[in-house]
């Protein structure tokens, strides 16, 4: 390991298509590119991360291989669920990849909470408790993974409900990704105020990363209005300087079944997110405690969650 902790950074935005797969697909190799030993875990049912790789979330199943949604059905440990390529990435990034059946997660998990009520072993009582339990499994889950990895990358669905909260109490990070076609403030004070609560019951170590704008056409007055716009709203130490451009390369990796880092011709996408990850890295390295900076808590929740 290189860095001295485990850091887990989760992708999030319930917005649909601003850039969650493709940023979490491109850090998780960028990390691994410069050395860091990295596992990407795939919370979504669409399991476009998974499939980022080339690999087809069925093949997984049907290959009696775990998959994240064994972390919540059957309590299993990432160390269980991970597997890597034995020809990529010098060896040093591993999946956890996702499943279609995530989406049945929360209601299964509910069915079981029922069931246990109904049978007499738990009062109704207890069902918060277990519903609390339910939101740690992730976690219990991920860190196995704690001393093992420099870098764990969670990629989230886009929406709010389970999977996006249990992601929330495992990570120690997130990101924001954002696109400047629809930049949506709205949305934006949603998932803050759903963060203030996961950090008030279950994750108060939880801090946001980054606002990071993909999909960002320089040339365009619009999107370079929008990267300020960001800038004024949460602060200009909270949005990367570092954007990601708008490029057809990006979706020609996803149809191959490989990454940015693996496609000659993506060498410019590439180095955006080494940049990245040279702007994140840089911050932290100011401050003595910390690995990646910790972007001001309270008053940016305060701020957005204010309008
Ligand atoms: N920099 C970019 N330039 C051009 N297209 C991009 C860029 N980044 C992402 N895209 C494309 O935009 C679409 C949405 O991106 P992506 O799948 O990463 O979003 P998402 O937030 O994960 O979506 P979902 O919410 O459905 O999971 C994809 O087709 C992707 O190839
Ligand atoms: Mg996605």
């Amino acid at each position: 390991m290189r860095f001295p902790r485990t850091q887990m950074i989760a992708l999030v935005n319930q917005k649909g298509g601003c850039g969650k797969t493709t940023s979490s697909v491109a850090i998780a190799s960028a990390f691994a590119h410069l050395g860091y030993s990295v596992c990407l875990a795939d919370t979504d049912p669409q399991c476009n991360a998974t499939e980022s790789f080339g690999v087809r979330a069925e093949s997984v199943v049907e290959g009696g291989r775990y998959t994240l949604a064994d972390a919540y059905l059957k309590k299993r440990a990432a160390t269980d669920i991970e597997f890597g390529f034995d020809d990529r990435f010098g060896g040093r990034l591993t999946i956890l990849p996702g499943n279609r059946g995530l989406s049945s997660v929360p209601l299964k998990l509910e069915s079981e909470l029922q069931i246990a009520i109904a049978d007499g072993e738990k009062t109704t009582l207890d069902a918060d408790e277990m519903r609390s339990e339910q939101r740690l499994r992730l976690k219990r889950s991920l860190d196995t993974l704690r001393g093992k990895k420099d870098v764990v990358i969670i990629d989230t669905p886009p929406s709010l409900d389970f999977l996006m909260v249990s992601t929330l109490v495992a990570a120690d990070w997130f990101i924001i990704p954002v696109f400047p076609s629809g930049y949506d403030l709205k949305g934006l004070e949603l998932l803050m105020r759903t963060v203030t609560k996961v950090r008030e019951r279950y994750n108060p170590e939880l801090r946001l990363a980054g606002v990071l704008l993909g999909n960002f056409d320089k040339t365009a007055i619009l999107d370079r209005d929008i990267h300020q716009m960001l800038k004024n709203r949460f602060g200009e130490e909270v949005v990367f300087n570092t954007t990601i451009g708008r490029s057809v390369r990006m979706r020609d990796a996803t149809v191959r079944g490989v990454t940015i880092f693996e496609l000659p011709e993506a060498q410019t996408q590439a180095q955006q997110f080494l940049t990245l990850i040279h702007e994140m890295i840089n911050r932290g390295s100011k401050r003595k405690d910390q690995t990646l900076n910790p972007l001001p808590g309270e008053e940016i929740f305060g701020r957005v969650a204010n309008g």
